[in-house]
């Protein structure tokens, strides 16, 4: 059992190379047809709520594959009600999906398209951390913690 722990490290170790490797063989694959989307979420954050009962949550959906796909759903622990909002002459609204299209982005930022976290049960702080579910029309759920940033927070 003394060989546990290092044996363990190791078998770590080799996961997180083969992970690396994967990833440098993604740019070549995503050129072969019939790959379908990849999507990989970058920058997420929550800025502090000023009313401590509704949220925005921000982040960027890259897709590196070959086919389009659609971000149609967000489950939280936090709440049961999370909506994705498209904001249009400055006013939001509700939406089914957004499109993630093939070699493009879906960026969720001020001003524009974001999550919305609805009847918060408890007030939201700087430091804090959300877990959130992704769902597509056709990737896999992403699962993605995010950070609860100061109010002022714009992700540069
Ligand atoms: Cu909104």
């Amino acid at each position: 059992m003394r060989g546990a722990k290092p044996l363990a490290a190791l078998l770590l170790a080799g996961a997180l190379a083969t992970g690396c490797a994967d990833d440098d063989s993604a740019d070549s694959a995503a050129t072969e047809p019939g790959v379908g989307p990849r999507l990989t979420v970058s920058d997420a954050y929550i800025p502090e709520p000023v009313n401590a009962e509704v949220a925005g949550g921000f982040l960027t959906l890259r897709n590196e594959g070959d086919a389009d796909d659609e971000l149609v759903g967000v489950t939280s622990e936090l709440t049961e009600t999370v909506e994705i909002h498209q904001t249009v002459d400055n006013a939001m609204r509700q939406v089914e999906g957004l499109p993630v299209p093939a070699g493009g982005t879906l960026a969720l930022e001020r001003g524009g398209d974001h999550l919305m976290f609805l009847d918060l049960p408890e007030a939201l702080t700087e430091g804090d951390t959300v877990s959130i579910e992704l769902r597509f029309a056709t990737s896999a759920p992403i699962a993605v913690e995010v950070p609860v940033e100061a109010a002022t927070h714009t992700g540069e």
